[in-house]
């Protein structure tokens, strides 16, 4: 099972990716994550991306066209994963569809779409775990503890992109070059457009019977 997730920043791609990973048994490969991950530890990589992101710039195709290609030629990918956050861009798509993993025609891929009013609410509501990266927001899905991460205690915090000025840009980013993808995408597969503006569960439910039914 191989699915991607395309829809703007604040979406709920992450937030779904995480639930459906978990029902199918398969990795998420979230390329948010693993480049703050990179940032996190202080690694080459992270240096060189740091400055693009805190600007809510993209970082560059090759290097993410990298990181991917790697990734999904772990074992734990051997039957399947789910992409979050990549590709974004055509070169990127153009390069996954060279990585030898099959037709995009038999993958699942989801379009979910949500109000722009909305996704501003998601994201300047969003709260962040730098240990474990687990996701809350102050009013949809607060932690337990106000302020406080459910799985491991750490202190949670804004991301830095998702600060009002950061947020505009990457909505219009987004609509420069990750939204011609959904072209992209009608013209090699069977796109499923998703109504992300409705309750997690509800959006879950979809995502997981829709999975079921052939491409
Ligand atoms: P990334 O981390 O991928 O950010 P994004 O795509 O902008 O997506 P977000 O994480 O902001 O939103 P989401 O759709 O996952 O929403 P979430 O589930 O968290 O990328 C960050 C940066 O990395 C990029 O800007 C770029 O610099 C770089 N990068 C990454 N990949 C790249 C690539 N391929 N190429 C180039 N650069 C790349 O939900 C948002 C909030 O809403 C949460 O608080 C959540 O709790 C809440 N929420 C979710 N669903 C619901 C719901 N149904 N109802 C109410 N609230 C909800």
């Amino acid at each position: 099972m191989r699915v991607i997730f395309l829809g703007p920043p604040g979406a709920g791609k992450g937030t779904q990716a995480a639930k459906l990973a978990a029902h199918l048994g398969v990795p998420r490969i979230s390329t948010g994550d693993m480049l703050r991950e990179a940032i996190a530890n202080g690694t080459p990589l992270g240096r060189q991306v740091e400055p693009l992101m805190e600007r809510g710039k993209l970082v560059p195709d090759d290097v993410l066209i990298a990181l991917v290609g790697e990734r999904v030629r772990e074992d734990d990918c051997a039957h399947g994963f789910i992409l979050d956050g990549f590709p974004r861009t055509v070169a990127q798509a153009e390069s996954l569809a060279s990585m030898g993993l099959g037709e995009v025609s038999a993958w699942s891929v989801f379009q979910i779409e949500v109000p722009r009013e909305e996704l501003l609410r998601r994201l300047s509501g969003r709260r962040w775990c730098p240990r474990c990266q687990a996701t809350y927001h102050v009013t949809s899905r607060p932690p337990r503890q106000e302020g406080v991460c459910d799985l491991d205690g750490t202190s949670l915090i804004q991301r830095e992109d998702d600060k009002e000025t950061v947020v505009a840009r990457r909505l219009s980013d987004y609509d420069q070059q990750t939204a011609p993808l959904v072209t992209y995408y009608r013209e090699r597969a069977n796109v499923r457009r998703v109504d992300g503006n409705r309750s997690m569960d509800a959006v879950l439910e979809d995502l997981k019977t829709a999975v079921e039914v052939p491409a």
